[in-house]
């Protein structure tokens, strides 16, 4: 992952500041039509019988047309504005079909809480001048429900050679699929990502969160497409969850704190990591992280905790847990890399400002696709104290070397590891 989520807000909130400062017009309004022909206003059903008032909004009902290419933002828009315009249990349904959007704008506060129900698939429009920030915005929602079988395709396959973030590092970023920003109680289940522009789901200043049984799939070789980014949040629980894409299945950044991932499957992909930490100024502290019952298939990271070389500010990580993962040609199973500097783009040298510490490793298993199982690679200045290994077993593959740990820095206690892993 070459950005963090705060470089994402900068340019997603100067992009509205541009925008707003181009508002001089304002933007002409849409001609209603469609929409009021049946009930007089958006098609919410009374439900039957429900005490709190509940009800739904179809977008099938508010023009959308599940044909693949009718454009179905207007239709989203309006149905998001009425579900969250009304109090009680209110239910946004998109059926089945194949619906074409542009920008989906669901923020909040709402009068009640509302369940997305995806039953079919959206599809990101690839037009990407009709974009101002990200694809799918849900922002200032609490209890939120997202659920379904259906599908969030970024189509970004089109579009991917618009990223040049391996080039330039104020590069122009493309729409995340999904980004749920100040979200309080929010579950995300059953539903698939697939080719996102950029990541597949932002988490950003959310709170008791969950993401379970969620599919996400784009190419191994796919820019910038990570799975979960997690940042400035806390109590975020991701389960059951399996994820193959360009980058960090999951990537948990500053700020977060209380996040369990357990039963995760990544591959292909750059693994689990913490960060990146201490590319920007004020990152807060990362802490309460557990990885838990999770594989990691032919991935080029398998657990990884990252942090600029040349750290812009003070921060740590701690109370990292790590326990019961399975490695299946992995290139670097075990890596705390803290001298992190991606396309070279660092400006100091081993000046690291980043604090790692209380990193537990326990029974991981499994096979390494090169010889360095384990690297624990910490910063000259800030060594990485209290990191625990216990039987830590994963071996070599190849027959032209053996399997080897190298540890920079690191201090701790190793106990039923491979004894060639034993480094501390
Ligand atoms: C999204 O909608 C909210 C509320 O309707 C509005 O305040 C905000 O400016 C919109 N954001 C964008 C990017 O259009
Ligand atoms: C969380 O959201 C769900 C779904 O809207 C709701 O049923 C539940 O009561 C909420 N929990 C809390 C503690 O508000
Ligand atoms: C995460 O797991 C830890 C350890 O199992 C547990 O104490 C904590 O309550 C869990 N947090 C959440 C948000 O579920
Ligand atoms: C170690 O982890 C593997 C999964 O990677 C699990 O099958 C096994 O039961 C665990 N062993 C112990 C002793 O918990
Ligand atoms: C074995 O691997 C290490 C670390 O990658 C490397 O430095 C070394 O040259 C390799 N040895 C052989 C014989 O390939």
């Amino acid at each position: 992952m070459a950005l963090g989520s705060n470089a994402m807000r900068v340019i997603f909130l100067l992009a509205m500041v541009v925008c707003a400062a181009h508002a001089g017009k304002p933007a002409p309004k849409e001609k209603e039509k469609g929409k009021d022909e049946k009930s007089g206003g958006a098609a919410a059903e009374a439900p039957s019988g429900s005490a709190g008032g509940s009800g739904s909004s179809d977008i099938s009902k508010l023009g959308a047309k599940g044909d693949g290419k009718t454009d179905s933002t207007k239709a989203l828009n309006d149905a998001w504005a009425a579900a969250c315009g009304k109090e009680g249990a209110q239910t946004l349904m998109i059926p089945k079909g194949d619906y074409l959007a542009g920008p989906l704008n669901f923020t909040g506060p709402c009068k009640g809480s509302v369940t997305i129900q995806l039953d079919g698939n959206l599809l990101g429009t690839t037009d990407l001048s009709q974009y101002k920030g990200n694809w799918i915005e849900i922002e200032h929602v609490d209890n939120l429900v997202i659920t379904g079988k259906g599908t969030l395709d970024g189509q970004g396959k089109q579009v991917w050679d618009n990223n040049k973030c391996a080039q330039k590092y104020d590069c122009k970023i493309l729409p995340n699929s999904l980004v749920l920003d100040y979200v309080n109680n929010g579950t995300v289940s059953g539903i698939t990502l697939l080719n996102a522009k950029f990541f597949h789901m932002n988490i950003f200043q959310c709170k008791d969160m969950t993401i379970k049984d969620v599919t996400v799939t784009a190419p191994g070789d796919s820019p910038n497409t990570d799975g979960i980014h997690i940042g400035d949040s806390s109590k975020v629980t991701i389960t059951g969850t399996t994820i193959g894409v360009g980058d960090d299945c999951i990537s948990i950044g500053p700020g977060s704190t209380g996040i369990n991932v357990t039963g995760v499957t990544c591959g292909p992909g750059h693994g689990i990591s913490v960060g990146s930490l201490g590319r920007y100024k004020d990152e807060k502290d990362v802490t309460d992280i557990n990885v838990k019952d999770c594989t990691l298939k032919k991935t080029s990271n398998g657990v990884r905790i990252k942090s600029y070389e040349d750290a812009a500010c003070v921060v740590t990580a701690s109370k990292l847990h790590y326990e019961n993962i399975a490695m299946e040609d992995v290139a670097n199973p075990i890596i705390i890399d803290m001298k992190y500097c991606p396309n070279k783009i660092c400006s100091a040298k081993g000046d690291s400002k980043v604090t790692v510490k209380d990193v537990t490793f326990k029974n991981i298993t499994g096979t390494s696709s090169t010889p360095e199982a384990v690297s624990l690679l910490c910063s000259d200045k800030i060594p990485c104290s209290g990191v625990t290994m216990d039987n830590i077993k994963v071996e070599y593959k190849g027959t032209n070397n053996k399997t080897m740990a190298v540890c920079n820095n690191a201090k701790g206690s190793a106990t039923g590891c491979l004894k060639e892993l034993a480094c501390l």
